[in-house]
């Protein structure tokens, strides 16, 4: 039985890695599990990726931004996703369309009604049953990035403002969704914090397979 768990929160929450931890305790548990990122986790994602995120001269104004990233998700759906869902994994994707509605739309002030529009053309149906947010004060986030040593990216380097809206946004979108949305703190040592996060995907699993097993029952 399939699952769509997407990873969000602000720069430097430590989502990659959280993902490798988190994939590692699911496939140990014995699920089929399928580890991807957005923008990517295609060819053409990859590609419009780099267009997106190198530092480089070209300026990307913000509904460019949003339909490339919005592009290269409809390409990630129909190419990994939806085929991985149908053959019954686990699907952990590092950000999903909730960073098109924080970053493009709160961060960039383009109007939430018509980004969820275009979402909606370009998933055709696929949405996350479980979205863990990684929450992290975002000058702390932007914090970490500086200290990693790896080259910020063309949005890391945002000022601080584009940043705390972006948070702001992931932590009310998870007030308001608690059915769907998990919340954890990213400052927690990434061993402990891979166990819990782990452990809800499975329950959440658990849960829904249970449901589905009682209502075919039913039938
Ligand atoms: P990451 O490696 O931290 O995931 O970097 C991806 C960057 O792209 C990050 O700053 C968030 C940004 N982004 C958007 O602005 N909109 C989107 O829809 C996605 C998927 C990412």
């Amino acid at each position: 039985m399939s699952l769509f768990v997407s990873f969000e929160g602000p720069d430097g929450a430590g989502k990659s890695t959280q993902i490798t931890l988190v994939s590692e305790r699911i496939s140990r548990a014995g699920y089929d599990v399928v580890e991807t990122r957005e923008p990517g986790g295609t060819p053409l994602g990859e590609r419009v990726r780099s267009v997106l995120l190198d530092p480089g001269d070209h300026e990307i104004v913000p509904r460019a931004e949003a339909l490339l990233m919005t592009a290269a998700r409809a390409q990630h759906v129909d190419e990994v996703i939806r085929p991985a869902l149908e053959r019954g994994a686990i699907v952990l994707c590092d950000r999903f369309v909730d960073s098109t509605l924080a970053y493009q739309g709160a961060g960039r002030g383009l109007p939430q009604g018509e980004l969820t529009a275009l979402q909606e053309f370009a998933l055709q149906g696929i949405h996350p049953d479980i979205v863990i947010l990684l929450d992290i004060p975002s000058d702390e986030g932007i914090q970490r990035r500086h200290g990693s040593g790896v080259p910020l990216n063309r949005l890391d380097q945002d000022n601080s403002t584009f940043h705390e809206r972006v948070r702001s946004w992931y932590v009310q979108a998870a007030l308001d969704d608690p059915a769907r949305w998990v919340v954890f703190d990213a400052r927690r040592s990434p061993e402990d914090l891979a166990d819990d996060v782990a452990e809800t995907i499975l329950k959440r699993h658990r849960k829904n397979y249970a449901e589905t097993g009682a209502n075919r029952t039913e039938e």
